[in-house]
C-alpha cells in the first residue's frame, strides 16, 4: 500500500545523552525531524545575543540546568522539564548561569541568530 523509503529506526532518541555528545556550547544539533519541524539539542553557557525570528515561534524545553530567556519586558526562568515558546517576531536572548542543556523545536532552516548574523551563527541541519 504505502511506499516506504528510509528504514524505520527502532532506537529512541535520548535527549540528554545527545546533548552530552556536542563538543561546543551554542552549537545546536538536530536529533529528530517531524514533517518540516526539527528537534534540536544544544548546550549553552553564559549569554547569547539578542535576536528575533520574524517567520516563526521558537520552543525551548530545558533538559538540565537553568535557562533564562530575556525578553523585551523581562525574563523567564526555566528548570528541567519546563517549556517556553517565544512568539514569532519577539526579541529574545537565551542565557545560563553555568551550563544548561536544552531542546529547541522550530521549523527546518531557522538560524540560531535569526537575522542578526555574525560569528555566533551556527550551521543548520547538522545531526548528532
Ligand atoms: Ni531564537
Amino acid at each position: 500500500m504505502s511506499q516506504s523509503s528510509a528504514p524505520i529506526s527502532q532506537a529512541p532518541v535520548n535527549l540528554l545523552h545527545k546533548a552530552t555528545l556536542i563538543d561546543q556550547p551554542w552549537s545546536p544539533r538536530v536529533v529528530a525531524q517531524m514533517n518540516q519541524y526539527q528537534f534540536k539539542v544544544v548546550r549553552i553557557e553564559g549569554e547569547f545575543i539578542w535576536h528575533e525570528h520574524p517567520e516563526t515561534d521558537e520552543a525551548f524545553l530545558v533538559l538540565e540546568g537553568i535557562l533564562r530567556i530575556d525578553l523585551p519586558e523581562g525574563c523567564v526562568l526555566l528548570g528541567p522539564g519546563e517549556l517556553y515558546v517565544v512568539p514569532r517576531g519577539v526579541r529574545h536572548r537565551t542565557a545560563a548561569e553555568g551550563q544548561a542543556k536544552l531542546m529547541m523545536i522550530e521549523p527546518q532552516g531557522i538560524l540560531n541568530t535569526g537575522h542578526e548574523g555574525g560569528e555566533r551563527t551556527a550551521p543548520n541541519d547538522v545531526w548528532i
